[in-house]
């Protein structure tokens, strides 16, 4: 596996590759078995596969924890190369917004502004605005997302449809610790109480999609459930920022019967902000 730091080298490998099919996985590193299955996923799909390892100052909010976000470019490198990656890009800050903070930025309307949007005012704007600059850098045929954040699964979909760029997106599965917490990099943030106390979100939402799964639910039956997942996550020592049974697709207010739906939840334990979600088929 070789590493690039800089844009014009990440091109040049693309280039060489030729008529070979690219898949991109965009992570901010510190690995862990999550970013792993996208990368298993990757080579299912495309015969090379970049990761790309950037934390991007541009997503974070001012009070947000872009300086103590974990770093281990070496650890995360290590895995890669076992794993059979063929190329890591680790831009710097300033490769990537070489004149500071850009002009322009990627909005996605609407999907942006509901859930993780209202409560991280900005946040979309910094996701899309990077995943269009990658997909723009690396032109993959292929790039993989996870669905533990299916809000921005959505919008990077949406985004790509919108520009027309020429990228298939894959969604993968999240991937879950024995006790049904998701992996995420926030996770290490956790006291040991905490933690304990961390599969209670992933129950929350699995128990209110296995009830919209036996019977469907009106927007009042809907409201109650959402009202009861908080309580019980409250009582549990969270604090609740959304806890939403949405459309899966539009990720709006449920409209017609029949449709798939997703119910996500963002909760904080202590400093610690989770999020997760849990598909409904009927
Ligand atoms: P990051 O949080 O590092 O996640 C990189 C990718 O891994 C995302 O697509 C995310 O959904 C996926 N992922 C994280 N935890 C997962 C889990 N438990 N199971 C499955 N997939 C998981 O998401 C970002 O970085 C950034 O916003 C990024 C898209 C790289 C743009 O900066």
């Amino acid at each position: 596996m070789e590493t690039v730091e800089t844009i014009s080298a990440l091109r040049e490998r693309v280039r060489g590759w030729r008529d070979q099919h690219v898949a991109l996985v965009p992570t901010m590193g510190n690995l862990h078995a999550g970013h792993m299955s996208l990368l298993a996923a990757a080579q299912a799909a495309a015969e090379r596969t970049i990761v790309s390892v950037f934390v991007n100052p541009l997503q974070f909010g001012p009070q947000e924890d872009f300086a103590r976000y974990p770093r281990t470019l070496e650890r995360d490198a290590h895995a890669l190369r076992l794993a059979g990656c063929d190329l890591l890009f680790v831009p710097a800050v300033a490769e990537v917004y070489p004149s500071g903070e850009p002009a322009t930025r990627v909005q996605v309307r609407g999907l942006s502004e509901a859930l993780e949007g209202r409560v991280r005012p900005g946040h979309f704007d910094g996701v899309a605005t990077i995943v269009a600059k990658l997909l723009i850098m690396a032109s993959p045929d292929v790039a993989v997302f996870g669905e533990k954040d299916f809000q921005q699964l959505l919008i990077v979909r949406r985004l790509v449809a919108d520009l027309g760029l020429p990228v298939r997106i894959l969604g993968a599965p999240i991937a879950r610790d024995a006790d049904g917490v998701a992996l995420s990099s926030r996770n290490q943030y956790l006291s040991a109480a905490e933690r304990r106390r961390a599969p209670r979100l992933y129950r929350t939402l699995a128990d209110i999609a296995a009830t919209l799964r036996g019977a469907p639910a009106d927007e009042a039956a809907r409201a109650v459930l959402e009202q009861r997942g908080t309580d019980a996550l409250t009582e549990a020592g969270f604090r609740v920022d959304y806890i939403a049974i949405r459309d899966a697709e539009e990720l709006c207010e449920p409209r017609a019967a029949g449709r798939p739906l997703v119910v996500l939840g963002a909760a904080w334990l202590g400093t610690t902000r989770l999020i997760d979600n849990v598909r409904v088929t009927p």
